[in-house]
């Protein structure tokens, strides 16, 4: 076809054009296989899993290059566990469901977002099946109201300088407390993982500057496999306090399904079960900070919303500070308290600002990316508007990148819930009980 030229400017190939393909890192990878499929001619494109190893604005860039292969009469079929990817760029959605490695089925198409919101809310009415327990949502008050918020510790770290080769990182000084989740937002390649290996201290800053001393653990991106057992035998060598503790069993290991492969040798693991290892891990460490890069890497959506509720509830329950990295938006603002937006020029000279409401951190990141999401009125999860719609026009105008859950409620509903999310946002030290009062 005669669209090379901007498939190779939309999905950033030209820098590695000439570069040997057994030396491109993941996301490299993962642009170049999308490119070799939407360079052909045909009636149907298929795609497995697209966004992964890209950060939000190549899973954007990715998905406005897959629907523009849309022509009268030819299909695109997608499969995608990044919910707000899957929203962008599907006109219809088939859910699958079953028990892993036993059956699954495949549901009737429904329309994107009638199909997102029976995923969530895991029921699916037309066929009278409930796929699991709970159902998700997320308001922003949600996350925080059904736990009592103690901020006790505080803790900080100084602006700090870290270079690298030609690469260079400017940190802003910050402050964080317990009880506290700050998602680190932003592109591949602006030293999200560098800032991690910094507090974690396995990395020491520019010059004569000293983080100071924390207790931290961290959930490393890249996930090796070093010990030979089972998973089962790792666990007891390295978290045994926890792994026979109920209410880690009942909080993190029995959500996770680690049951399912608990005996299985950890060189024979699957990504998915893997990571899910490798959260178990981090968590049953003793520490006063988690620090978990890219924790959805290689997991289905079902998983992903697993985990985001185990992250969340264990550091909400010990009082703990989670420092998490994490690509898909839905997770992202799920987990968040706070964010740290990470901006600049990726691979060069990039910035890391201060931890910041999600709300003003979204409303920086989004901008950078010009991405407006607007919230679904059900289920209140962010969804991307179209570029030029006329409600991303709007959002753009009033600099309202992402709207807040309450917005679009009538006003009753309105007053209630502002009031619920102010509270939370000047939440710090405040109680459960205060918030409910306030209300
Ligand atoms: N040891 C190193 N020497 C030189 N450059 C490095 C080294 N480690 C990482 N980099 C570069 O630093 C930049 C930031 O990396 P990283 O912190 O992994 O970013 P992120 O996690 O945000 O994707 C990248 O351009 C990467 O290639
Ligand atoms: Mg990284």
């Amino acid at each position: 076809m005669d669209n090379l030229e901007e498939i190779l400017d939309v999905l950033e190939l030209r820098n590695v054009i000439d570069r040997d393909v057994t030396l491109l890192s993941g996301g490299e990878l993962q642009r170049f296989a999308i490119a070799t499929v939407c360079v052909q001619q045909a009636d149907v494109y298929m795609f497995d899993e697209p966004s992964s190893f890209l950060d939000v604005k190549q899973r954007l860039n990715a998905a406005n290059m897959i629907r523009s292969l849309l022509r009268p009469d030819d299909y695109v079929i997608c499969v995608e566990h990044d919910l707000s990817v899957l929203d962008y760029l599907s006109d219809f959605v088939c859910i699958l469901y079953g028990t892993p490695a036993v059956f699954g089925v495949v549901t009737m198409p429904y329309s994107v977002r009638e199909g997102i919101n029976i995923f969530l809310d895991g029921n699916i009415p037309t066929e009278n099946m409930r796929i699991r327990d709970e159902s998700l949502q997320f308001r922003l008050t949600d996350a925080g109201d059904e736990y009592l918020i103690e901020q006790s510790n505080a803790y900080s770290y100084p602006a700090m300088e870290k270079t690298m080769g030609n690469f260079h990182l400017s940190i802003e000084a910050g402050e964080f407390t317990n009880s506290e989740i700050v998602v680190l937002m932003g592109e591949n390649g602006t030293g999200k993982t560098t800032f991690c290996r910094l507090l974690a201290g396995t990395e020491k800053p520019d010059g004569a500057k000293q983080m100071p001393k924390m207790s931290v653990v961290m959930k490393p991106q890249t996930l090796t496999v070093k010990f030979q057992g089972t998973v089962r035998q790792l666990f007891f060598k390295k978290i045994k306090g926890q792994f026979l503790n109920q209410q880690f069993q009942t909080d993190v290991y029995r959500p996770l399904k680690m049951d399912d492969f608990v005996d299985s040798e950890l060189s024979n693991l699957s990504g998915g079960e893997l990571q899910r290892v490798a959260i178990v891990l981090a968590l049953g460490m003793v520490a006063d900070i988690y620090l978990i890069d890219e924790p959805s890497a290689y997991l289905d959506s079902e998983q992903r919303l697993m985990v985001s509720r185990v992250i969340k509830r264990f550091i909400m329950h010990n009082k703990k500070t989670a420092f998490v990295v994490e690509h898909d938006f839905i997770m992202a603002t799920y987990l968040a308290d706070r964010v740290i937006v990470f901006d600049g020029k990726p691979s060069v000279d990039s910035r890391a600002n201060k931890p910041e409401s999600l709300l003003t951190g979204c409303n920086r990141f989004l901008k950078n990316l010009d991405v407006t999401f607007r919230r679904d009125p059900n289920s209140y999860r962010p969804r991307i508007n179209k570029l030029n719609s006329q409600m991303d026009q709007e959002q753009k105008l009033a600099g309202n990148y992402l709207k807040r859950a309450s917005q679009r409620r009538t006003h009753s509903h309105h007053r209630r819930n502002n009031l619920t999310v102010s509270t939370r946002q000047a939440q710090m030290g405040r109680t459960k009980a205060s918030s409910i009062q306030a209300a």
